[in-house]
């Protein structure tokens, strides 16, 4: 580390202890590559977890397993209250007005996946068929676009997107063409997990009131990294993923206001979900249980509200002073580097922890196996949002973003990782 950048560190107001952090995460100890020293750069495709959450499952598998809802056992009983106990810890991170708006589902692909088919089975008012329109934008993951275009094509609905601007924001020069009193649903992310960009949800909710669409905020890379208040998004329907908030794999949420989720029919169908049945029709249970169908996933959602308890101790306005200091401080070192370019926003201003690059002809996979040696985990490739690199002329990038844990010395050793590629490549 050069004077300068010991200099720089000294000033990041804002930054967190990650000394003190860094202990609650035993992966971050671990070497790679015959004694490196791990450095995570791949939070926006997965987060690590803290002994707070691995014991909160460990101890949910040791002491209180049974299944939820059906038993009169004791352990049947503390299961559920440790599931619904759950729910009621994402229903305040989110500042939900109910915790009946809150339904697990297994991811963030899951719950879009949720809300599209419950829009093509529904009546009336929301319902989507022939001669509506979908509205999405192309720098979407391709979980807030497949569903979509399945949809449409089951329906005959017309789906169409917001472009992006050279700069990686969202062209919204025509947003009265696009969004329009044809459109029924309008889905698109808070921030970008390639590009970084924070979207501007307030003026495209706007424009969604105006019509009476239906709004959808994945918000898969923001519930981990800035305070989310659903009641301020203004949405009809918010949706992200565990595993990049500290939980476990295999827990998602959908957040949906009360009386769309009481009128919108279920998806899957099966045991849990249902208030009746017999062998000709049935009746389903209130939200959220009536889109939970089959065993749910318990020790998931155990560790996902042990997640939302350490967050919220360190709490979320740091976790995003945090990120935003460490950005600023990585977008001003990278500009350093000879030939590198990055794909979204030059600058701090909204937006979050995630920069995408390429390093002159070097291709992104070489970028990300020579790193790796060096101990630097980072992602290559179109990260599931193959549309934004057709539409910047690239074929990947290397990806790297960072997390509460993430330090200003990670920096540096990307920077010095970076020179150690174009030295090998040159
Ligand atoms: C913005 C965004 N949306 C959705 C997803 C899908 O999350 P999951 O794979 O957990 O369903 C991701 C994951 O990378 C994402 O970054």
């Amino acid at each position: 580390m050069t004077d300068t950048t010991r200099a720089a560190h000294g000033s990041l107001a804002g930054l967190l202890d990650t000394e003190a952090i860094r202990k609650d995460f035993p992966i971050l100890h671990r070497t790679v590559h015959g004694g490196k020293p791990l450095v995570y750069l791949d939070n926006a495709a997965s987060s690590q977890k803290p002994r707070q959450v691995l014991d909160a499952v460990n101890d949910y598998y040791e002491q209180h397993h049974a299944n939820v809802h059906r038993g009169v056992h004791v352990l049947a009983e503390e299961a559920t209250a440790l599931y619904e106990g759950a729910r009621d810890k994402v229903a305040a991170f989110i500042n939900a007005p109910s915790r009946n708006e809150v339904v697990f589902t297994k991811n963030a692909s899951e719950s879009l996946n949720l809300v599209a088919n419950m829009l093509g089975w529904a009546e009336d008012p929301y319902r989507v068929d022939a001669g509506t329109e979908i509205v999405i934008t192309e720098m979407e993951h391709h979980s807030n676009i497949v569903p979509w275009q399945l949809l449409a094509q089951r329906t005959g609905a017309t789906l169409k997107w917001f472009g992006l601007t050279d700069d990686g924001r969202l062209d919204l020069s025509r947003i009265d063409e696009i969004i329009t009193e044809r459109t029924k649903v309008v889905s698109f992310m808070l921030v970008s997990n390639v590009l970084g960009t924070v979207n501007p949800v307030d003026r495209i909710v706007r424009r969604a009131q105006e019509v009476g669409a239906l709004v959808v905020v994945d918000a898969s890379q923001a519930a981990p990294h800035m305070p989310l208040d659903v009641q301020s998004l203004q949405a009809d329907f918010v949706v992200f993923t565990g595993h990049k908030m500290c939980g476990p794999t295999g827990i998602g949420v959908l957040w949906g206001r009360h009386e769309l989720l009481e009128d919108l029919p279920p998806f899957l169908g099966g045991g849990e979900m249902i208030e009746t049945v017999t062998m000709h029709s049935s009746t389903y249970a209130p939200a959220p249980h009536k889109f939970e169908a089959g065993t749910p996933p318990i020790a998931q959602a155990v560790g996902l509200g042990a997640a939302v308890d350490y967050l919220t101790g360190i709490g979320m306005d740091r976790v995003l002073a945090h990120e935003e200091a460490l950005t600023r401080y990585a977008l001003e070192r990278l500009s350093e580097v000879p030939d590198l370019r990055i794909i979204g926003p030059l600058t701090g201003e909204d937006r979050g922890a995630t920069i995408s690059f390429t390093l002159g002809d070097i291709h992104p996979h070489d970028v990300g196996q020579v790193l790796d040696e060096q101990g630097i985990a980072v992602r290559v490739g179109h990260h599931c949002a193959r549309p934004v690199c057709l539409r910047y002329g690239i074929p990947a990038t290397t990806r790297a973003s960072f997390y509460l844990y993430s330090t200003p010395a990670e920096v540096d050793a990307l920077v010095a990782g970076l020179d150690y590629v174009r030295g090998f490549f040159g």
